[in-house]
């Protein structure tokens, strides 16, 4: 039998799919065990613009949610975004219309993923999302699937393309954030929101999903406590490749006393260790599983091709009947997390003060540090501008997050310092 498929959203990864099944149909309706794999209605907002593929033979609706009630599809794609409107009501109706859903929307999943995966877990349709996290790399289904055996510990990973683009266009050629931003976007790798991207909300959106097929939590948003790149300057990304360090915005999801704790900011990472390594729109993501072992997963996170290749291969699995829970739990079981305070964190810090190159500086710094209880691995001062601003840059011992945070605060008050003083963790483990 044929599966027939309604798109909806043909931009970077709609289209994308729509190239895929265009080319390549008779071998993955092979690959399905069908007769064939057919697009047979689409919908966007624009019908006369180019999408690099024939579609005249196929149905065009303009209202996307029209796809939803077609007794002709039985998969709908979702490849419309956004975590509201258009995207959740096609899914919410095409899953109770009992028609199976792909889509590669974090932000709807992460909001309303338990809501939905009832709805299919009600219906006895597939939800399917593995382009929504990590564009090509099947994470999704390693997590859901292929790691089941033993209990995971943690998980930490880059998540997103375009703050990886932007943190390596940066330190390759020096230039500020902004003008990397506006390259990532023209690729085709940033959200229609790119603060998503560099907020570290779309990390979130797909650290929640990770950690509920790992941990077995209900994806919660609210549980993830979430820092961007924005305030990432080259001068920062300078000074930790001469301590050995590269900036990389990590997701990291752990089991710890206090519960799973799910986080996201820019972290110090070794270089020449696997994750430094991992450039421009690659995304990678290092699993423990217990006595299976550490596993480094790598690949392209962002993009038309990869994204594009993980929305085919759900789709060629819910024409191979592959029906299971969306979250690979019954959402019943999923558990609420608790958000594990940053507070509480203990860590290692790189700091970075502008301060007024005057005699004794350093050392009040170093006294507000001292009152904390927090301790210096190592500091750096470059230049010497009498009277002016300077950059002092400081490596601490491991120390509570808040001692960290109050000394800062102080520091920051005294008026030989600029600027909010840079504190970043250091991920040394
Ligand atoms: P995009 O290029 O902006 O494409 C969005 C598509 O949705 C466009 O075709 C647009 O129509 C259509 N659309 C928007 N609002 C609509 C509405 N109200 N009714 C009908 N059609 C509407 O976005 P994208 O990058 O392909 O991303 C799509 C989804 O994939 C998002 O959930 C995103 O988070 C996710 N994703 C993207 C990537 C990536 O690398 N780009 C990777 C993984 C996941 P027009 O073309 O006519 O304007
Ligand atoms: N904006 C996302 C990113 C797309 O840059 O990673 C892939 O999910």
């Amino acid at each position: 039998m044929t599966i027939r498929v309604g798109i909806a959203g043909l931009g970077t990864v709609g289209g994308g799919v729509l190239k895929v099944l265009a080319a390549d149909a008779a071998h993955l309706a092979a690959r399905a065990g069908r007769k064939d794999v057919k697009v047979v209605a689409v919908s966007a907002r624009d019908k006369a613009k180019n999408r690099g593929v024939d579609l005249t033979s196929i149905a065009w609706e303009d209202n996307p949610i029209a796809l939803a009630s077609r007794s002709d599809v039985d998969v709908v794609v979702e490849l419309v975004g956004g975590s509201e409107g258009t995207a959740r009501e096609l899914v919410s109706t095409a899953l109770s219309n009992g028609k199976h859903v792909v889509t590669a929307n974090k932000a709807l999943l992460a909001y309303h993923g338990p809501e939905l995966a009832a709805m299919a877990e009600k219906a006895n349709v597939a939800l399917k999302f593995e382009a929504a996290v990590c564009g090509g790399i099947p994470i999704v289904k390693a997590l859901r699937e292929g790691l089941i055996a033993y209990e995971i510990s943690s998980l930490r990973g880059i998540l997103n393309g375009t703050c990886n683009y932007i943190l390596t266009e940066m330190e390759a050629t020096g230039r500020a954030f902004n003008e990397v931003l506006g390259e990532a976007q023209r690729l085709g790798y940033a959200e229609a929101d790119p603060t998503l991207d560099v907020g570290g909300g779309d990390t979130a959106h797909k650290l929640a999903l990770l950690a509920s097929l790992a941990f077995g939590t209900l994806p919660d948003i609210d549980a993830v406590d979430v820092s961007g790149i924005q305030n990432i300057s080259p001068a920062d990304i300078a000074f930790a490749a001469e301590f050995g360090y590269r900036i990389k915005l990590l997701g990291i999801a752990k089991r710890t006393s206090d519960g799973i704790e799910q986080r996201v900011h820019p972290a110090m990472v070794r270089a020449r260790t696997p994750l430094a390594a991992v450039e421009s729109s690659f995304n990678a993501v290092e699993v423990k599983a217990g006595e299976a072992g550490p596993f480094l997963f790598q690949g392209r996170g962002a993009g038309e091709g990869p994204t594009a290749s993980a929305v085919v291969a759900d789709i060629v699995d819910v024409a191979r009947g592959a029906v299971s829970p969306a979250f690979g739990r019954p959402v019943a079981e999923l558990k609420k997390p608790e958000k594990v305070m940053r507070e509480g964190r203990i860590s290692a810090y790189y700091l970075r003060f502008q301060v007024l190159d005057v005699p004794g500086v350093m050392a009040s710094v170093s006294q507000h540090l001292a009152d904390e209880g927090v301790s210096i691995d190592s500091m750096l001062q470059r230049g010497r501008s009498p009277g002016e601003a300077v950059s002092i840059v400081m490596l601490t011992h491991e120390a509570p997050h808040i001692a960290v945070e109050r000394a800062l605060k102080a520091i920051a008050a005294s008026d030989k310092v600029f600027e909010t003083p840079c504190m970043i963790p250091m991920e040394t483990a």
